[in-house]
C-alpha cells in the first residue's frame, strides 16, 4: 500500500447572517463525501470550515436587530453548526473568521504583501450617506439605470437591461439605508496589485489545479488584464482594522479565505499538529478548496496570488460545483422550493439528500437539479429497492434457520471476488469527484447481486431437503455483497453504514476490510435500515417551507440591503390569546426508530390524549419524563412527519446546547390553560 496522503480540504465559509439552505448543502455534502472517502482509504484528511462573519450586511443586520455583531454571528454559527451536524457533515473544526487566529494571519499576509511591494494606496471617490454617516457599498445605492432608465436598480447592475456600471453612473441615486441622496466623498483605499502575479497565475491556473471550464473562463480575465483589488473599507465597518491604517478595515473578502488557514491553525493547536508543514511554501501536504462557481474569481486569482505573495503554498485544487435548482427552477420562496436545511431535516433524514446529491454530482461545473419526484423515485428504488433489499432477502434465513450464523464459505466465491475487483474503479470515481459514476457502478452491482439471489432462490431451496447448507452459503454471499456495497457507500451514508456494522456485528467498514468476506460469524437480527420516502412528506415540507419564509424576504440575498427579516414583531393580547397553552402530563415517552433527535410523547390533557413528536431526545431519557407535567401548545395545526402526525408542541428553552422543557409550578393540573 502507498503511504497515507496528508490532505486538508475546505468548503466555502457561509455568511453568518442567513440560514443554510439546500443550495448550500450541495457543497458541504460534496466535500464531506470526498473527505470521508479519503479517510476510508486510509489517508489523513482534515476538513475545516467556518462562518464568514465580517462585512457590512452583518453589521447592518445587527444594528437592525438592536444587537451586537458578535451576538449575531454567535447565534448564526450555532444554528449553522446544528444544521451541518444533522446533515452528518463531519468537520474537524468549524470556526469563525472573527477569531484571533484569523486576525493574526490576516495581518501577517497583509504585512508581507505590503513589504513585498504588492499594496498600493490611493484616493478614490465613493458614494457617502451623510445621514447614516458611512460610505455605501454598491448594493446599497439604488437609482435609475443609466442605459434603459429602469427605476429602483442597484449601484452595480441593472436587472432590467443587464447593463453593468458604477454607482456614480446611476441617475437620481438614493441610499438604501436612509433614503437620502448620497454625496461623493474622497477616501484613501488600499489595493492589492493582482497584476504583479500575472505570470505566476497564468502558470498556476493552467497547472491542472482547476477544472477546464474554469481555466478557460479565467483566460478571458487574463485578456482584459488583471485589475487592482480594493481590499480596504472605511469605518464604520465590521471586520479587522488594518494594522498601519487606523480607521481602515480589511474588506471581508480579504480575511474570508484566510479563515481557511485560521480554522486549520485552530485545529492544529488543539491537536498538536504542524500548521507550517501544511501551509509553508515547501509543503508536501495536499490542499483542496471546494466552492460554488459564483466565487471562483476570489479563489482562483486573488487567493493563490495572496498566498504566493506572502510566502505560503498555493492550493493543489480549487473545485467548483454548479448551482442547485429545484424542479428545474431557481429556488423560490413563493413556490416553497427555497428550502432551508432545517425545514428539510424536520421532515426527512439527511442521507436521502446526501445520496441524491451524490448520484447527481460529477466533476464538472454544471448546475444540478433537485427534481422532487425523481428524488423520491431514485432514493426508494436504489436505496430501499436495490441495496437494502439484498440484506432483507437474506437475513431472515440466517437468523431463523442458522442461529444467526454466516456460513464458513461463500456459495460461488468467485462472484464475490469479481465484485470486490470493482472497488478500485469506484474509488477512482470518488477520487475524481465523479460521485454520480460511483453511485451508478455500486447500484449496478446491487442489481447483479439481486439477480443472482433471485436465480438461486433461497426461499425455494429452503423447502427442499438436503439444500440447507447451500441456502446458508447463498445468503452468506448475499449479505457479504451487501456489506461490501455498504462500505463503498459509507462516505455517502455514514449512518446506514453504522447500522449495518451493528447488524453484521463487524468492525467499522473501510475500503480494505470490505474486500474480505465475513464468514462463520454471528450477526444480529435484521431491522429495516432505510425507509421509503412518501410524496406527502415532501408536500408537507414544501408547505412548511412557504410558511417559514413568509415575511422573511431578506434571507435569500445576504449581500443585499437589509430587508426587514427575522425581527420579532410586537403582538397584542389578542394575538397572544390565539395560542392555546395547556398544562399536560407526559403519559408516555418513547424513542422513535430511525430518528435520533425525536421522542414520541403521549400527552394527557385531562380530557384527551395527544401524540407529539419533540426534538428532545438528546437531552432526556424517556423514562425520566413519564409522569411529569409540562406545557404544550394545544391548538397547533397537526403536522405530518416522517414517523406519524404531531398534534401539538411541547415548550422548551434552548440555546443550541441544552434543551430544557418547561414545567408548571406545583398544584397545576393537566388541561389547565396558561394565560
Ligand atoms: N462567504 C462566502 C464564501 C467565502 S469563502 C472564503 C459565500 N458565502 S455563501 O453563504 O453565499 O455561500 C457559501 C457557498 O455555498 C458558496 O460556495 C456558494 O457557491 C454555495 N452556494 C450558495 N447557494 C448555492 C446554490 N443555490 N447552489 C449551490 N451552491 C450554492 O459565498
Ligand atoms: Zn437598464
Amino acid at each position: 500500500m502507498n503511504a497515507p496522503r496528508r490532505i486538508l480540504v475546505t468548503s466555502a465559509l457561509p455568511y453568518a447572517n442567513g440560514p443554510i439552505h439546500l443550495g448550500h448543502m450541495v457543497e458541504y455534502v460534496q466535500t464531506d463525501i470526498w473527505a470521508r472517502f479519503q479517510r476510508l482509504r486510509g489517508n489523513q484528511c482534515v476538513y475545516v470550515c467556518a462562518d464568514d462573519a465580517h462585512g457590512t450586511p452583518i453589521m447592518l443586520k445587527a444594528q437592525q436587530e438592536d444587537t451586537t455583531p458578535e451576538d449575531l454571528i454567535y447565534r448564526f454559527s450555532a444554528e449553522h453548526q446544528r444544521d451541518f451536524a444533522d446533515f452528518l457533515i463531519g468537520f474537524d473544526t468549524y470556526y469563525s473568521t472573527h477569531s484571533e487566529e484569523n486576525r493574526e494571519l490576516a495581518e501577517t499576509i497583509y504585512t508581507r504583501l505590503r513589504d513585498n511591494g504588492h499594496i498600493a494606496v490611493r484616493t478614490i471617490e465613493q458614494a457617502f450617506d451623510e445621514e447614516a454617516g458611512m460610505f455605501l457599498p454598491d448594493r446599497f445605492i439604488k437609482g435609475e439605470c443609466p442605459r434603459c432608465g429602469a427605476a429602483g436598480q442597484y449601484g452595480d447592475s441593472c436587472e432590467v437591461c443587464g447593463a453593468t456600471y458604477t454607482p456614480n453612473d446611476l441617475k437620481n441615486p438614493v441610499s438604501a439605508l436612509s433614503g437620502s441622496t448620497p454625496v461623493t466623498r474622497e477616501s484613501e483605499h488600499h489595493f492589492f496589485q493582482l497584476a504583479d502575479f500575472t505570470d505566476m497565475l497564468r502558470e498556476w491556473t493552467r497547472g491542472g489545479h482547476l477544472q477546464p471550464a474554469i481555466a478557460n473562463k479565467l483566460d478571458e480575465w487574463f485578456e482584459t488584464g488583471l485589475a487592482d483589488w480594493d481590499i480596504s473599507r472605511d469605518a464604520p465597518y465590521w471586520g479587522f482594522e488594518i494594522p498601519d491604517a487606523p480607521g481602515k478595515y480589511f474588506y471581508v473578502w480579504l480575511d474570508a479565505p484566510i479563515g481557511y488557514m485560521a480554522a486549520h491553525r485552530h485545529w492544529c493547536d488543539r491537536n498538536g499538529e504542524d500548521f507550517d508543514a501544511v501551509w509553508g511554501a515547501e509543503s508536501d501536504a495536499e490542499l483542496y478548496h471546494f466552492i460554488g462557481k459564483d466565487i471562483a474569481y476570489f479563489h482562483t486569482l486573488f487567493w493563490p496570488a495572496m498566498l504566493h505573495g506572502a510566502g505560503f503554498r498555493t492550493p493543489d485544487g480549487v473545485y467548483c460545483h454548479g448551482f442547485l435548482t429545484v424542479d428545474g427552477q431557481k429556488m423560490s420562496k413563493s413556490r416553497g422550493t427555497f428550502i432551508k436545511a432545517r425545514t428539510y431535516l424536520d421532515h426527512l433524514g439527511p442521507e436521502y439528500l446526501r445520496y441524491y446529491f451524490a448520484a447527481k454530482l460529477s466533476a464538472d461545473v454544471d448546475d444540478l437539479d433537485l427534481n422532487l419526484d425523481d428524488f423520491i423515485q431514485r432514493v426508494n428504488s436504489d436505496l430501499v429497492g436495490k441495496l437494502v433489499n439484498i440484506a432483507s432477502r437474506c437475513a431472515g434465513f440466517i437468523s431463523k434457520r442458522f442461529d444467526g450464523r454466516l456460513a464458513g464459505e461463500l456459495e460461488a466465491p468467485e462472484r464475490f471476488e469479481e465484485m470486490v475487483a470493482a472497488g478500485e474503479s469506484i474509488a477512482a470515481a470518488y477520487e475524481r469527484r465523479d460521485f454520480g459514476r460511483a453511485m451508478r457502478e455500486i447500484m449496478d452491482l446491487a442489481d447483479d447481486a439481486n439477480a443472482w439471489i433471485a436465480e438461486r432462490a433461497p426461499w425455494q431451496a429452503i423447502k427442499e431437503e438436503g439444500r440447507e447448507a447451500e441456502v446458508q452459503r447463498v445468503c452468506t454471499q448475499g449479505l457479504n455483497c451487501f456489506r461490501t456495497l455498504m462500505a463503498w457507500l459509507k462516505p455517502v451514508l455514514p449512518e446506514t453504514a453504522a447500522r449495518t456494522e451493528a447488524f453484521l456485528q463487524c468492525d467499522p467498514l473501510d475500503w480494505d476490510n470490505a474486500a474480505r468476506p465475513l464468514l462463520d460469524h454471528e450477526i444480529a437480527k435484521f431491522k429495516p435500515l432505510i425507509t421509503r420516502i412518501e410524496r406527502t412528506t415532501i408536500d408537507t415540507m414544501l408547505e412548511q417551507s412557504k410558511a417559514d419564509l413568509a415575511g422573511n424576504a431578506g434571507a435569500e440575498a445576504p449581500a443585499g440591503p437589509p430587508g426587514g427579516e427575522e425581527i420579532a414583531e410586537t403582538i397584542n393580547v389578542d394575538d397572544f390569546s390565539k395560542v392555546d397553552l395547556r398544562v399536560a402530563r407526559i403519559a408516555a415517552a418513547e424513542r422513535v426508530e430511525g430518528a435520533d433527535k425525536l421522542l414520541r410523547l403521549t400527552l394527557d390533557l385531562g380530557t384527551e390524549q395527544r401524540t407529539v413528536f419533540a426534538g428532545i431526545r438528546k437531552a432526556y431519557d424517556p423514562a425520566a419524563l413519564e409522569g411529569r407535567l409540562t406545557v404544550m401548545v394545544a391548538n397547533l395545526a397537526p403536522r405530518k412527519m416522517r414517523f406519524g402526525t404531531s398534534e401539538g408542541m411541547v415548550l422548551a428553552a434552548g440555546d443550541g446546547e441544552g434543551i430544557h422543557i418547561l414545567s408548571p409550578d406545583s398544584g397545576a393540573e393537566p388541561g389547565m390553560r396558561i394565560r
